[in-house]
C-alpha cells in the first residue's frame, strides 16, 4: 500500500501554492494524499507568522500530534514556511516538540525532498534554516489542488518594509521570475490543462521586474504578453501596492477582457499620519485619487482591500478617517485585521500601543461598515450585466440563474441581474 501525506497549510495564497509544490514532490516519490491527518505517514506544517494568533494555533496543532507519533514512531513530521524561517523558531520547536523530524525555512524549501529522504534513510533529524534568499528554482513539480484556478508565482519577497510587517524578514528581497518562464507556465495551464482562471502571485505584483534593472519589462507588459495567449481564460493577481499601481497597468486592465475587473488593493488605513508611520509611502488622498482613476478608466471594476486597525498611535480621529475612506471607496469586500506585534519589526517597539479592547471595537466597526456597503453594492448591480463563471462573479459573489437548467460548464457567461438578496445575485444569461 502506498504511503500517505497530509499538509496543514496556514496563511496566504502564496503558502497554498507552495503546499502544491510540496505535494508535487511527495507525489513524485509515490506518496498519496491522505484524507485525514490520522492516516498520514508524513505530516507537514506549512506555516505563517503574519499575526501572533497564527503562530499560537500552529504550535498548538503541532503539539497535538504527540500521541499519534507515540503510536506510530515512523510518522514523519516536517515544519516549514514563514514561521519556521524566523530566528530562534527552529530551536523552540526542537525544545518543545522533540518528535518533529524536519524543520526548514522559506529560503531552502527546494531542499525538502533531500531532507525528507535523509531523514527516512538515516533517521537523523534535519534542522536547517537559511539566512538569505536564493535564486529562483524553476521546474519544481506541482500537484494542483485548486479546481478551476491555477496559482502562478511571478515574484517572491518584498522590499517595502511596512513597519508592522514580518514578510520582508521571512521572505527576503524581491526577486522576479523570468517573463518567458511565466508565459510558458500560463500557456501550458490554459492550453494543455484547460484552466480558466490564472492567479498571478507576488507580495507586490506591481513591482514585477524592477529587480531586472531593464525597462523593457514590467507588470503591465507582462500582463499584456499573457493576454496574447490563446484561449478563453481570465487573469487575476494578488497583491497590488497602491504606491506602485501605475497608469500603464490600469490601462492594460481596462483594455483586456482577459483580465479580471476585481482588484485587491490593500489600503490598511485612511489616516495619512498612520500610513506614514506604517511606511506605506502614500497618503490617504493619493489612495482616494487612485480609486477615482481606476473607477473612471475600468468599466464595472470592483475593489477589495485589507484594513489594519489599532496600529500604534491610531487615534479615534485616525480611525474615523479609515471608516470614511472605506465608505467612500465602496469596497465590495474587505479583510480587517487587528494589529499584532511582530518580533523585529519597527512597530513592535513603537509607543502608544492601542489596547486590545479598542482594537476589537474598531475591527467590529470596520466589519459593520463593510456589511452595509456590500448590501448596497449588491443593489447597485440590479439591471447591470456581470460576467459569471461556475456560478460566481469575479469577486466571488454567488449568482443564481432564473432559467431552468444549468449554464454551460467551464465557460464565462454574461448575466443580467434581475434580483438581489443579501447573499446572492439572481439573473438571466444574455
Ligand atoms: N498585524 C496584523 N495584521 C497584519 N497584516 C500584516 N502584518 C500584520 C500585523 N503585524 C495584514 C495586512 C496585510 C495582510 C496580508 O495582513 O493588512 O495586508
Ligand atoms: Fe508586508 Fe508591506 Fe511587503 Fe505587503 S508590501 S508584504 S504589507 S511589507
Amino acid at each position: 500500500m502506498n504511503k500517505k501525506y497530509f499538509i496543514n497549510t496556514y496563511g496566504c495564497q502564496m503558502n497554498v501554492h507552495e503546499s502544491e509544490k510540496l505535494a508535487g514532490v511527495l507525489k513524485n516519490l509515490g506518496y498519496e494524499e491522505a484524507l485525514a491527518e490520522s492516516e498520514a505517514d508524513v505530516i507537514i506544517f506549512n506555516t505563517c507568522c503574519i499575526r501572533e494568533g497564527a503562530e499560537q494555533r500552529i504550535f498548538g496543532n503541532i503539539g497535538a500530534l504527540k500521541k499519534q507519533k507515540q503510536q506510530n514512531p515512523n510518522l514523519i513530521v516536517a515544519v516549514c514556511g514563514c514561521m519556521s524561517q524566523q530566528k530562534g523558531i527552529a530551536d523552540t520547536i526542537k525544545a518543545k516538540f522533540p518528535f518533529v523530524n524536519v524543520v526548514l525555512g522559506t529560503h531552502n524549501i527546494h531542499k525538502f525532498e533531500e531532507y525528507l529522504l535523509n531523514n527516512i534513510n538515516s533517521h537523523k533529524k534535519v534542522y536547517d534554516v537559511w539566512d538569505k534568499e536564493q535564486q529562483i528554482v524553476e521546474n519544481s513539480p506541482i500537484y494542483r489542488t485548486s479546481k478551476n484556478n491555477a496559482w502562478v508565482n511571478i515574484n517572491y519577497g518584498c522590499n517595502n518594509f511596512c513597519t508592522y510587517c514580518i514578510v520582508p524578514y521571512v521572505r527576503g528581497r524581491e526577486r522576479s521570475r523570468k517573463p518567458e518562464d511565466i508565459i510558458a507556465e500560463v500557456t501550458e495551464l490554459v492550453n494543455s490543462k484547460n484552466y480558466k482562471t490564472i492567479t498571478l502571485l507576488g507580495q507586490n505584483v506591481n513591482s514585477y521586474g524592477s529587480d531586472f534593472g531593464a525597462d523593457n519589462i514590467n507588470f503591465a507588459k507582462l500582463l499584456q504578453e499573457l493576454c496574447r495567449i490563446e484561449g478563453d481564460f481570465r487573469l487575476r493577481f494578488l497583491t497590488s501596492h497602491p504606491k506602485d499601481l501605475s497608469d500603464e497597468v490600469i490601462d492594460v486592465i481596462a483594455n483586456n477582457y482577459k483580465i479580471s475587473k476585481n482588484i485587491h488593493l490593500p489600503v490598511q488605513s485612511g489616516s495619512t499620519n498612520i500610513l506614514k508611520s506604517m511606511n506605506r509611502s502614500y497618503t490617504a488622498e493619493h489612495y482616494i485619487k487612485l480609486v477615482d482613476k481606476i473607477r473612471a478608466k475600468i468599466k464595472n471594476v470592483t475593489l477589495t482591500t485589507d484594513i489594519l486597525v489599532g496600529f500604534p498611535g491610531e487615534t479615534d480621529k485616525d480611525f474615523e478617517n479609515t471608516i470614511n475612506l472605506i465608505k467612500y471607496c465602496k469596497f465590495i469586500n474587505l479583510y480587517a485585521f487587528m494589529f499584532s506585534k511582530r518580533k523585529g519589526t519597527p512597530a513592535e517597539k513603537m509607543d502608544n500601543q492601542v489596547p486590545a479592547e479598542i482594537k476589537r471595537k474598531r475591527v467590529n466597526e470596520v466589519l459593520a461598515a463593510a456589511k452595509q456597503i456590500s448590501k448596497n453594492a449588491n443593489e447597485e448591480f440590479l439591471g447591470k450585466t456581470v460576467e459569471v463563471f461556475d456560478s460566481h462573479t469575479d469577486w466571488g459573489k454567488l449568482v443564481e440563474f432564473e432559467e431552468w437548467g444549468a449554464p454551460p460548464a467551464n465557460s464565462f457567461v454574461n448575466v443580467q441581474i434581475t434580483k438581489v438578496t443579501a447573499k446572492k445575485l439572481i439573473g438571466k444569461i444574455t
